[in-house]
């Protein structure tokens, strides 16, 4: 399977036959790839996966659902007001939960985080996920403080990839995030993410080094083959 990161906190996840898009916040988004086939406007997944409702993850995604008829994977609140914007293939969730889909499953994981849109709106909670696709598992943990627990994510997803946020402010920075994937010990490696995306969230990832695994960190646009 290929992982592609295209910038900020989306994933664009392929086995071939199903694609799964995480977090979709290409348009306004500064760093996200212009490369054909990865833009707002012509990307083509078969999925689409939400951590939470803030719009640099929620970003372009009922554009391209209603482009594609993607089905849309989302914690409950934010589901039901995706819906109600036209969207009409959605998967309810919520955290601790697994869904089977097509392509495999999606375990909705915890996130110490808020999670709101349109002005303040509740979107329910903020979450991580497991992706099974292709025969791996991948961990997004979205945007999230540090928490113990992630232990717990590792012991019982035994993830193959971690991606964690390093960016700070918001989220965990560089030392937490090392810390996270000492916790997790995903087998492969480790991919940072919502780091450089605009000053208040730019980072030394050189900091970023976490002892359990290495790290791949992609440039948007860049992609790794597991
Ligand atoms: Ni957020
Ligand atoms: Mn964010």
């Amino acid at each position: 399977m290929k992982i592609t990161f295209l910038g900020h906190s989306a994933f664009y996840l392929t086995d071939g036959d199903h694609r799964v898009l995480i977090d979709p916040f290409l348009t306004g988004n500064p760093v996200a790839p212009s490369t054909p086939g990865l833009t707002a406007a012509d990307i083509n997944p078969t999925h689409i996966a939400l951590t939470h409702g803030h719009d640099d993850h929620l970003g372009d995604t009922v554009a391209i659902a209603k482009r594609t008829g993607a089905t849309v994977i989302a914690p409950f609140e934010l589901g039901e007001y995706i819906g109600t914007l036209g969207v009409e293939n959605i998967e309810l969730g919520g955290s601790g939960g697994c869904i089977k889909l097509s392509f495999g499953c999606l375990c909705f994981t915890q996130a110490f985080h808020s999670s709101s849109t349109d002005n303040g709106r509740y979107m329910g909670p903020a979450c991580g996920m497991v992706v099974y696709l292709g025969g791996h598992r991948i961990y997004h943990a979205g945007d999230t403080a540090l928490f113990s627990d992630m232990a717990l994510i590792g012991e019982l997803y035994t993830p193959h990839v971690a991606i964690v946020p390093i960016g700070d402010r918001f989220t965990m920075g560089p030392m937490h995030g090392s810390k996270a994937v000492d916790l997790i010990k995903p087998s492969v490696c480790a991919i940072p993410c919502h780091y450089n995306t605009w000053p208040p969230i730019t980072v030394d990832a050189s900091q970023f080094k976490p002892a359990a695994c290495k790290v791949e960190a992609l440039k948007p646009g860049e992609s790794m083959e597991l």
